[in-house]
């Protein structure tokens, strides 16, 4: 028996987990995702909204998207049968019954969906608890505006909590990412967890470079105004799994603010989709150059693929030796852990 419940079996995150990003779901569109050892469906209905739904049919156990998925205005129709449910999984209407069977109706699981800031999320809970409304909007965020999210996703064997611990894992930086932390704060709120950082990039130090990068670390990271500035930032944890970061930097040639997201959804026990992903704008009149645009994310996604070396390759220590360097990894394990308790 493990002291955390976040480290038993099939047990996943209570909150809102990041399944796709809005611009991955055309309207009518159906796909299938698999994530918290499930089978889901997702499709954007006539109306424009994202609907959420187990993936089998509760008559004869049909994948509904097994044909590409068939949109009935908001709802979707089962290849087999043809039986359609509503996003709520409510079956509406069976074409070749004079009645619907009572127990029919809620047979199919629906999930709550939130799409905001150009991602969509569904909120898990084993005992279907409420959602709570805790991720918060990007002022102004839209694709004229900051450009459209540049993404970097991938299915790693790792575990939720390798992952979220990074937000208060002071001493990684210099050996991970090159740099020299001149203040770190963590404050711990209901559902969030922010890490007030100022960083220093040495790239003497004997930081990690993720391999396959199309460019040299540093040498990126030097060239164009505003990457060469030390790093600030606050970064924070909305829920168990997506961490928002926001940055501006100013120099004479480009001033430009920009926000990270990088998440984690759980597929099973041993894996997670890890993603990495950012949107920019500039602090002027004057356009970001299209180089730098391409540049800066492929930067962000190379530091978050610094953690992942790590995290992909390590185990996971539930009685951890700590020293007075550390940051506060036990608080954090316990604040985590309520995403884990019944709500
Ligand atoms: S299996 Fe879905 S309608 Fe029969
Ligand atoms: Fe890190």
């Amino acid at each position: 028996m493990s002291k955390y419940a976040y480290l038993e079996a099939g047990r996943y995150a209570r909150g809102w987990h990041i399944v796709l990003f809005s611009r991955e779901l055309e309207p009518g569109e159906v796909k299938r995702f698999h994530y918290f050892d499930r089978e889901f469906v997702i499709w954007r209905g006539e109306s424009g909204e994202a609907f959420v739904v187990d993936a089998y049919c509760p008559h004869l156990g049909a994948h509904l998207a097994s044909d590409g998925g068939r949109i009935r205005g908001n709802a979707i129709a089962c290849p087999f049968h043809g039986w359609v449910f509503e996003g709520s999984g409510e079956c509406i209407e069976i074409p070749y019954a004079k009645q619907i069977p009572p127990r029919a109706r809620q047979a199919l699981k629906g999930w709550p969906v939130l799409e905001r800031n150009g991602f969509i999320a569904i909120w898990y809970c084993p005992e279907d608890s409420e959602p709570v409304d805790y991720l918060p909007a990007i002022d102004d965020w839209g694709p004229g505006k900051w450009g459209d999210w540049q993404f970097q996703r991938s299915r790693i064997r790792a575990q939720p909590c390798d992952v979220i611990e990074n937000i208060v894992d002071i001493a990684h930086f210099p050996h991970v990412h090159g740099g020299n932390v001149h203040a770190f704060e963590n404050r711990f709120g209901d559902f969030t967890v922010t890490q007030i950082s100022r960083v220093k990039r040495d790239p003497q130090a004997g930081m990690i470079t993720p391999p396959g990068l199309p460019f040299d670390l540093v040498d990126a990271r030097n060239q164009g105004a505003g990457m060469e500035a030390d790093a600030w930032g606050d970064a924070t944890y909305h829920g168990p799994s997506i961490m928002y970061y926001y940055t501006e930097s100013r120099s004479p040639d480009i001033s430009f603010k920009s926000w990270w997201v990088n998440y984690h959804t759980p597929v099973n026990d041993s894996e997670v989709d890890l993603c990495s992903a950012v949107i920019m704008s500039s602090l002027t009149d004057a356009a970001l150059p299209e180089e730098f645009t391409q540049l800066y994310p492929a930067v962000a996604h190379a530091a978050f693929g610094q953690d992942v070396l790590i995290w992909q390759d390590k185990v996971y220590r539930e009685d951890p030796i700590l020293c007075d360097g550390d940051g506060p990894i036990n608080k954090l394990r316990r604040w985590y852990e309520r995403f884990y308790l019944p709500a």
